[in-house]
């Protein structure tokens, strides 16, 4: 039986909805909508699958699903026979993760401050560690959550993840007027060697690391591109009009459509981290 986590509850304070805009990261992310994201962004969690084999999951190992969205990596940790729990920042996410799985304990809490009562075998995490920009509190919260020898298994986005698509974000935004857009990034996208390095000054081992270009077909055809500015975007665009959203969406995808278009598909330059760190 797995055991409630203790959770720090400062996110939640820092959460509440009467805050301004702009004015908190984890809010803004906490506005994900769960029905696009899983309507329109189902490769996340697709592409994920292939991280669950180097997770490779033992028959009644306890295991922490970092950054589980809405739960379908989870799932399949929970049918390769583990005690799995699924964490997230984002409470619309859990709430969805909850009505899909039923069975299946989840929790909202925050990478950067968890706690748990009973340290996990292994630690899982897909597409959610470049989202954090304070690795060493996150690499800090998994040493403590996991068993002597215990694994982290992950994949994020690494250095270079995402170029063209930034590029055309910030340079829409500053000729729109706003200085310095690269500042507001919520992103991380470290290299291997930053990284490895980062766990190892915490007492890590890394056992596997492998940085990889994944281009990678968005859904929805001519939408796909607008699709993922305002999934993932959110941050650059809340401050913005409807009409000025619209606008600086157009104009991004007029700069990256030579590039990242291809027969009616729209194509996001992914590249990804993966990696294996065992806790020494
Ligand atoms: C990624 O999966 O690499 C990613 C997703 C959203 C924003 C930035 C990067």
């Amino acid at each position: 039986m797995i055991k409630p986590l203790s959770m720090n509850n400062s996110w939640m304070i820092a959460g509440d909805s009467k805050l301004p805009i702009m004015e908190n990261n984890s809010m803004l992310e906490n506005r994900w909508d769960n029905a696009l994201y899983e309507s329109k962004h189902a490769f996340v969690w697709q592409y994920g699958e292939e991280l669950l084999q180097l997770l490779s999951v033992q028959p009644g190992e306890r295991i922490l699903d970092l950054g589980c969205g809405t739960g379908q990596l989870t799932q399949k940790i929970a049918l390769a026979g583990a005690e799995v729990m699924g964490i997230d920042q984002a409470p619309t996410m859990i709430e969805k993760a909850k009505a899909n799985y039923p069975d299946i304990q989840f929790a909202v809490a925050d990478a950067k401050s968890f706690q748990v009562d009973e340290p996990f075998d292994a630690i899982f995490s897909n597409a959610v560690l470049h989202w954090i920009t304070e690795p060493d509190a996150v690499i800090s919260c998994m040493r403590e959550a996991l068993k002597p020898k215990g694994r982290f298994v992950a994949e994020f986005g690494g250095q270079g993840n995402i170029k063209a698509i930034a590029s055309a974000l910030y340079s829409v935004l500053e000729a729109s007027g706003y200085a310095s857009p690269e500042k507001m990034s919520p992103w991380y996208f470290p290299s291997i060697g930053e990284y490895a390095t980062r766990l190892e000054q915490q007492g890590f081992d890394v056992t596997y690391a492998v940085l990889f270009d994944r281009p990678t077909p968005l859904e929805d055809g001519d939408a796909g591109m607008a699709n993922w500015i305002s999934m993932f975007g959110s941050r650059f665009l809340s401050a913005l009009s409807a009409d000025e959203q619209t606008r600086v969406i157009q104009a991004i995808e007029h700069r990256l459509k030579p590039t990242l278009y291809r027969d009616g598909t729209w194509i996001a330059d992914y590249r990804r981290i993966r990696l294996v760190a065992i806790k020494a």
